[in-house]
């Protein structure tokens, strides 16, 4: 491992899935520019892998991530003028991105603290699970800006009004259970499960056509700027561009396992890929 990739991000593809760490315990995973130069090229490198049907982002050691580093990412980025600051802006805002919109199916497994602008990545990812003491807080206005860099809108986003503003004024830590109940999370489960449960889900994810998977994920995050015809439009398209990608042809071949052949259940499981 080069100096430059040290103490960032590690990974390793075992039977379909990417399980990729922030790597950074000793600084309980804050997100330093090198660490988020890293995470870019490791999403680089497995998002067209065959061999990658699911990615799951977890964090080493006590904490998922405790946010921005406020040192490397504020404070040093800010010495360097405006051009530090927007260039560290982009690395970061850029790996969000990147992963809101991934290829494969994406899992936020919270194994502890998760801070301010961890909530990023824990909204880019699909779908989220936590183990029953993960800790999550707003934690900016403890120290004195407002939970920028898209958190606001990220909480606005996954939660209601009250609970939104709860999180922003107070910088109150919720822990696993509380953030399942106000669905930041789809699910918490006792910490020595989380990874048996991740895996389940991740697994959940290779049986379905992977094709689909990826129009039906867009598909979610966009429509909710729509009005109901834009929608209705949005999505129509987007299941004929979703036909013509699917080299498989898995939307008649699904109809005739069930039609014809009678050998699965919709309602009950995916068809055989
Ligand atoms: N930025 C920079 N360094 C950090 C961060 C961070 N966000 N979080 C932890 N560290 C460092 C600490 O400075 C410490 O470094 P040191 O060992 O060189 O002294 C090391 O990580 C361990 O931290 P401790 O505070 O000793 O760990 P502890 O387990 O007791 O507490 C906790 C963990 C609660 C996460 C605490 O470190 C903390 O409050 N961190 C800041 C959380 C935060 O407010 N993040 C910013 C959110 S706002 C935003 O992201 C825009």
């Amino acid at each position: 491992m080069s100096e430059e990739q040290a103490e960032t991000v590690t990974y390793t593809v075992e039977n379909g899935v990417a399980w990729v760490y922030f790597s950074r315990p000793a600084k309980r995973n804050a997100m330093s520019p090198k660490l988020n130069r890293r995470m870019m090229e490791v999403l680089d490198e497995l998002e067209y892998r065959d061999d990658v049907g699911a990615l799951v982002l977890g964090g080493e050691g006590t904490a998922w991530s405790a946010g921005m580093d406020l040192k490397e990412y504020f404070r040093e980025t800010e010495a360097n003028g405006l051009r530090g600051i927007r260039k560290s802006q982009s690395e970061s805002y850029g790996w969000f991105r990147r992963l809101r919109w991934y290829q494969k199916p994406t899992i936020a497994m919270v194994n502890g603290w998760c801070f301010g602008g961890g909530f990023g990545p824990l909204f880019a990812c699909d779908l989220a699970i936590c183990s029953d003491d993960a800790k999550f807080g707003l934690s900016e206005i403890n120290w004195g800006i407002l939970p920028g860099g898209g958190v606001t809108k990220v909480v606005v986003d996954l939660l209601p009004m009250r609970d939104a503003m709860w999180l922003t004024l107070t910088g109150d830590l919720i822990d696993g259970k509380q953030a399942s109940a106000m669905r930041l999370v789809n699910e918490s489960v006792p910490a020595d499960q989380l990874k048996a449960r991740t895996a389940e889900i991740a697994n959940m994810m290779l049986e379905k056509n992977p094709v689909t998977l990826k129009f039906a994920k867009d598909a979610v995050r966009r429509v909710g700027l729509m009005t109901y015809d834009e929608a209705e439009d949005y999505l129509v398209r987007m299941q004929e561009a979703c036909n013509f990608h699917d080299k498989t042809e898995g939307r008649k071949e699904g109809i005739r396992q069930f039609i014809d052949e009678k050998s699965y259940k919709p309602g009950l499981g995916a068809y055989d890929k």
